[in-house]
């Protein structure tokens, strides 16, 4: 049976057939092939297009269907779940049709229907249906996606329909210009996907290229096969600057697609700067072949002007919903049978214990409504080494692995990547625990792996000293201290950041402002510290000399996903990055500005920093532990060697 939750559910090919289905609906039309069957429209948000068009495409197909007007008058409002009403409701319909508020509920009530299930958007995360109609637009006005450039504006981070957007566009060779309102930027997860997936990198565009629709955002430039260009410098100076600004200006812009600000998704105001589209774009030369889209309901970032001119193209984009829904709808009828063709390229995990991992995002249908969930992931694995990642398998939100065990063994510590070809192999026979926390595994009766012999690298004076250094010099270096900003890596660069922000304060008597990046965790990417005066607004990056802050430089892919946070959130003037020990094992030419230690060191030893305050730990250290042999003592992880925190 096939299900449309996501567009990665369906392979360019198909798309392509419900294209040239979409083309021929006079036939279909004709035809009437879903004569006899009934789709049943659950919507538990409101809509116009996506309910109206679906209703309108089944019945053009012959079809007939059910509806409840509004869920709340449904026995939802008695309590009833998702998982009971979809499998209640597949026994009345052939098709389900659902739009929800939790990331990942149409996921979930697919697990518990026996019909097909069509995803009409669900919470932050995804608008399949939408993104087809957006794409079919795309190539009846331009004649084909691949090389084009479109411009996605707005909201980006609550507005589903740009989420499944932006992969389809990246699968059909499309570039994509991110032009975010403020503190609206992509989400991580979904930039970490698109490099992951489609090896696509960011690049700025230049300022004044895009100034005809907002002055204040920071435009970003998607594109594949490029050289990672902005993330690979941490001190940005004015040549490296100009070349990349350069690099980026003068784009042919094909598409403008501007998106509402998505205020029931927001809990902490909605106040700022948002992108807007009106006559100063209709009159800008560059603009002359670049169409305007918009996903529609608009509220006020699209004026009406723009509804005239041949450009603005948005209610011919409403209209395909239902051509390219009634394709859709006779496209999964004929599959009813067959099984997806999409390559299942990731590990599905189910943690074999009763306590294991969450998923971070708190609007997530798993968080919600655990009874009709499961807890389950793909682990996304680098063949090359480094941290895993779970991404939920109802909401795509993705988090750090942090503690492993196996369930036999009933040992656990944290992940290391010396360890993988170990966890792999628990992985087939289903051993594998994944823990959030100590609390967890301990809780399950999990008893830690002994720790082997530790060198001591930096001791605590040691470390006092390389702090001591590192804020001299950063101070030496500031052109205008009062606009320094400490950003430490969560959650040991974190710790280290307010220590490096207490020693410049000792230095100049003022001290500076500190917030802290948190890559694949559970809250917002990027936050301050201190001050913490609440009228004090989001961080603001614009113009600003970031000292970027962590503990230990190995691989350079988290520096790495720290700039890119940085650079989407705001352009600063420059960005130097300060770690307490340099190991000399970088993948990514990131180059470290401030150095507490250099320390060369073989592949299979691990460092790590323990500060006082952090994990119980009782005083500051660094140290190092060698994993010679890990793959056969943490089999079994009940030697001694091996199985520790690294970094
Ligand atoms: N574009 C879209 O999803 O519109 P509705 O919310 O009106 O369905």
């Amino acid at each position: 049976m096939r299900h449309l939750i996501s567009i990665a559910d369906l392979s360019n090919d198909e798309i392509e057939e419900i294209f040239a289905l979409a083309d021929s609906t006079d036939e279909l039309r004709t035809e009437k092939p879903a004569t006899g069957q009934i789709m049943a429209t659950l919507f538990y948000e409101p809509s116009t297009r996506t309910r109206l068009s679906f209703e309108s495409a089944m019945q053009r197909l012959g079809g007939s269907v059910i509806s409840c007007s509004d869920m709340k008058s449904s026995s939802t409002a008695k309590g009833e779940t998702i998982a009971d009403t979809a499998k209640v409701v597949s026994s009345y319909a052939d098709v389900l049709v659902v739009r929800h508020h939790w990331d990942g509920a149409v996921q979930a009530m697919a697990e518990h229907a026996d019909v097909p299930v069509i995803n009409a958007g669900d919470g932050g995360h995804e608008h399949p249906t939408q993104t087809l109609c957006d794409l079919y637009t795309l190539r009846k006005e331009k004649g084909g996606l691949k090389g084009l450039t479109v411009v996605i504006c707005g909201d980006l981070k609550n507005g589903r329909t740009i989420h499944s957007l932006v992969f389809a566009l990246a699968r059909f060779g499309a570039n994509v210009v991110t032009l975010a309102a403020n503190g609206m930027a992509l989400p991580q997860y979904v930039i970490e996907g698109l490099e992951r997936e489609y090896g696509y990198g960011l690049m700025p565009v230049a300022a004044d290229d895009l100034s005809a629709v907002v002055t204040e955002t920071d435009a970003l430039y998607l594109t594949p096969k490029q050289p990672h260009q902005l993330a690979l410098f941490t001190q940005v100076d004015e040549v490296i600057q100009a070349r990349l600004s350069s690099m980026a200006t003068g784009l042919r812009y094909d598409a403008f697609y501007m998106t509402r600000k998505q205020k029931e998704r927001m809990k902490d105001g909605t106040a700022g700067n948002y992108p807007t589209i009106g006559a100063n774009f209709l009159r800008e030369q560059r603009f002359q072949d670049t169409v305007v889209m918009h996903p529609l309901p608009r509220v006020d970032e699209l004026s009406p002007e723009v509804d005239k001119d041949r450009r603005g193209i948005y209610f011919k984009q409403a209209a395909y919903g239902v051509p390219v829904r009634m394709a859709l709808l006779k496209f999964l009828f004929d599959r009813q049978e067959k099984q997806s063709s999409k390559p299942k390229k990731s590990v599905v995990y189910e943690s074999p214990e009763t306590i294991g991992p969450h998923c971070r995002n708190p609007n997530c249908v798993t968080l919600n409504e655990p009874i009709s969930t499961r807890r389950k992931f793909r682990i996304l694995s680098p063949d090359d080494g480094g941290a895993w990642l779970l991404a939920c398998l109802y909401c795509d939100h993705r988090s750090k692995v942090q503690y492993i065990g196996n369930a036999k063994s009933k040992r656990y510590s944290s992940f290391d990547p010396g360890l993988v070809n170990s966890l792999r192999e628990w992985l087939n026979k289903g051993e594998l625990s994944i823990f959030d926390t100590i609390k967890e595994a301990e809780e399950l009766g999990y008893e830690p792996t002994k720790s082997g012999p530790q060198r001591v690298l930096m001791n605590e004076a040691e470390i006092n000293k390389a702090l001591v250094d590192i804020a001299t010099q950063i101070l030496r270096d500031c052109q205008n201290p009062d606009r320094l900003l400490i950003l430490g890596v969560r959650s040991v660069g974190a710790q280290l950041a307010q220590r490096l922000a207490q020693e410049i304060e000792k230095q100049r008597q003022r001290r500076p402002e500190l917030g802290e990046i948190e890559i694949f965790g559970a809250g917002e990417e990027l936050r301050r510290v201190s001050p913490t005066d609440a009228d004090a607004g989001p961080l603001n990056l614009k113009d600003r000399e970031v000292i970027l802050v962590d503990d230990v430089l190995y691989t350079g892919r988290t520096v790495k996903s720290a700039l890119s946070i940085i650079f989407r959130s705001g352009r600063p003037q420059s960005v130097r990055l300060a770690v307490l020990v340099d190991r000399g094992h970088r993948e990514v030419p990131v180059r470290p500005n401030y150095v507490g230690k250099n320390i060369p060191s073989a592949e299979n030893e691990r460092v790590r920093v323990k500060l006082r305050g952090l994990d119980q730990e009782t005083g500051d250290q660094a140290v190092m532990y060698s994993i010679e042999n890990a793959a056969g003592t943490a089999a079994s992880l009940s030697a001694a060697e091996g199985a520790v925190a690294s970094r």
